[in-house]
């Protein structure tokens, strides 16, 4: 048995590892061309990203909030840094017109009525380049029935990218039966950034959450998960980038939300600007009023 993750380790999480020459942990090795396609997705300012995803209904259809992409995410997605959603919501009903960064789901393939982590390959690189997207994102169920499946998807994908310069998000999928614990997140994101990803989206966990983005030597960002309440969400946002994400990919949070654009809004002081949850929160009552 090789040597598993123990307890007692030293993950040095006061100490943030040297990144010569771009702004990115892990990222200073890449070609020009992957560098500034991150750069469309993390503010060189602050090192950071509000991803707003609403790649959702690749396997689950019309979720609420998403029933009509054109009325209820083209309104805020210029409160984004970056929007990450298929290439079919991107054609039918986001304007040409919108200059930020796009993150396009590149892995499906199983709906919600069958066994998710069976996905495989779902978009082209030449397609991707046709689109002008900025990164490309792949599951990666760790610990599923379909591990390696999910694996050699983003270990293909990236040495497509490699090749053309376009980053790969990895996103750790967590099964229903998976303990969300600090071990589990280590396994999961090193796994997918000691097999070239170049970012990874991994969940927030309240205990142990540095050790996760210490131990991943590229950039890692909080996924949202289901809703909950407008104040705790950004009070999880907070936590995660003091804790060393390099921001959020969100996206019930806060399209599902009472009140999405001041949510994202909000989100935005928290992660660029560090702005603590409860200022973060007056902030977005204050915009609710108008
Ligand atoms: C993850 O499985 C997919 O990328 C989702 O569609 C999305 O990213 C989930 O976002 P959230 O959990 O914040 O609603």
């Amino acid at each position: 048995m090789p040597e598993a993750d123990k307890e007692g380790k030293q993950f040095y999480q006061d100490v943030p590892m040297k990144t010569d020459g771009f702004f990115l942990k892990g990222c200073n090795s890449f070609d020009w061309g992957m560098k500034n396609r991150l750069s469309r997705i993390f503010n060189p300012r602050s090192g950071r990203t509000v991803m707003l995803a609403v790649d959702h209904g690749y396997f689950q259809g019309p979720t609420t909030g998403l029933e009509r992409i054109d009325l209820n995410i083209v309104p805020i997605a210029p409160y984004a840094d970056t929007l990450m959603l298929t290439r079919g919501m991107l054609r039918s009903s986001l304007p040409p017109s919108y200059n930020r960064g796009i993150v396009l789901r590149a892995s499906g393939g199983p709906s919600i009525l069958h066994e998710l982590s069976n996905e495989h390959l779902a978009l082209d690189m030449e397609e991707a380049l046709r689109l002008n997207a900025a990164a490309l994102a792949v599951q990666v169920f760790i610990g599923g029935e379909y591990e390696t499946q999910s694996v050699h998807n983003m270990t293909r994908l990236i040495d497509k990218g490699m090749r053309y310069g376009m980053p790969i998000l990895a996103v750790t999928a967590v099964g229903k039966e998976m303990n969300r614990d600090a071990r589990y997140f280590r396994l999961a994101c090193r796994m997918c950034a000691e097999l070239g990803a170049t970012y990874v989206k991994t969940y927030y966990i309240p205990k142990g959450f540095d050790t996760v983005a210490a131990s991943c030597p590229v950039p890692v960002v909080m996924a949202g998960g289901k809703k909950i309440p407008e104040k705790d969400a950004l009070t999880m946002a907070y936590n995660a980038v003091q804790e060393g994400a390099a921001g959020v990919d969100m996206g019930r949070n806060i399209f599902q939300s009472e009140a999405p654009a001041a949510m994202i809004q909000a989100v935005g002081k928290v992660v660029h600007e560090d702005m603590p949850p409860k200022e973060a929160y007056q902030f977005y009552l204050e915009l609710c009023q108008g």
